[in-house]
């Protein structure tokens, strides 16, 4: 059963959300949250970060993410986590009170709040950690995860490495607006995509400009950017991915 399946199976984001009936499903839960944060401070990073590697996958819409996370993780012992994939199962959930926002927030290519993706992150990574993989060193607490598209704007960024895990690095698809609309148009005719469209498309590009470059530089500037160009073929930017990571991985035994 692939990965994800078995996340939603076992997971929900908030078991007993749908319980309360007069919770108020319409409210941010950025705002939500503002109103417990003082009593529930977190105490530091829920993953050690000598135990689990995070790699940040960034890139525009389209830019081949997600393809080359499926590629990296045949050669490397990485889980793939889209945070994208995630919002749209947890949408897609019976009972989610998140459906309708995180709907709507894809479909106008705005970043959903940020309490509802790294939420969604954390309790993946806790999934699959507690499966105890034990190929190649997984095991005993430890995991190797390629967190895709994410994080898409700072704020998200500074929250994850906060309270979930620090990264090690940001790998950085770049590729023209042009390429990766032509792409998005093309995956559009069969992804059943709700945002692969010409005016969600306009809209995602805007927000990628807009609040997630400043993501890229802030991680630039602490020298954690590792860039690839993604504008050649699959194989080819693979072929690239791979020089940068096999010197710190290693190739996959199996
Ligand atoms: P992202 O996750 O960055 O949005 P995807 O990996 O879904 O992008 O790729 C977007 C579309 O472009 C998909 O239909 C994919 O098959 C195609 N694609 C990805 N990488 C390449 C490439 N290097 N050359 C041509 N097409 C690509
Ligand atoms: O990465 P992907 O293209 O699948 O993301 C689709 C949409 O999901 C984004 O345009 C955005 O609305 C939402 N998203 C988000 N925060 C993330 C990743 C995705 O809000 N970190
Ligand atoms: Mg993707």
């Amino acid at each position: 059963m692939p990965i994800l399946d078995k996340i939603k199976e076992k997971l929900h984001l908030q078991k007993d959300s749908t319980k309360d009936s007069t919770k108020d499903t319409t409210k941010e839960p950025a705002q939500e949250s503002a109103t417990t944060a003082a009593t529930a401070a977190p105490a530091g990073p829920v993953f050690d970060q000598s135990k689990v590697d995070v790699i940040f996958v960034l890139g525009g819409p389209g830019a081949g993410k997600g393809t080359q996370c499926a590629k990296i993780v045949q050669d490397f012992d990485f889980a793939h986590l889209s945070a994208g994939d995630l919002l749209r199962a947890e949408q897609a959930r019976e009972g989610s009170p998140y459906g309708e926002l995180i709907r709507t927030h894809i479909r106008e290519g705005r970043i959903v709040p940020m309490e509802v993706t790294v939420k969604l992150l954390e309790n993946a990574m806790a999934a699959i950690i507690a499966e105890n993989r034990t190929a190649n060193g997984w095991g005993d607490g430890r995991g190797r995860f390629l967190v895709d598209g994410f994080p898409r704007e700072m704020d998200q960024g500074l929250k994850f490495e906060n309270e979930v895990c620090v990264s090690r690095f940001v790998l950085f698809f770049t590729c023209t607006e042009e390429v990766m609309l032509d792409r998005l148009l093309e995956r559009g005719k069969t992804s059943g995509r709700e945002d692969d469209n010409a005016e969600s498309i306009k809209k995602r590009f805007r927000t990628y400009q807009e609040v997630t470059m400043p993501v890229i530089e802030h991680y630039r500037k602490q020298d954690k950017v590792r860039e690839v160009d993604a504008t050649s073929s699959v194989e080819e930017v693979h072929a690239k991915v791979k020089e940068t990571l096999e010197p710190l991985f290693g190739l996959k035994k199996d």
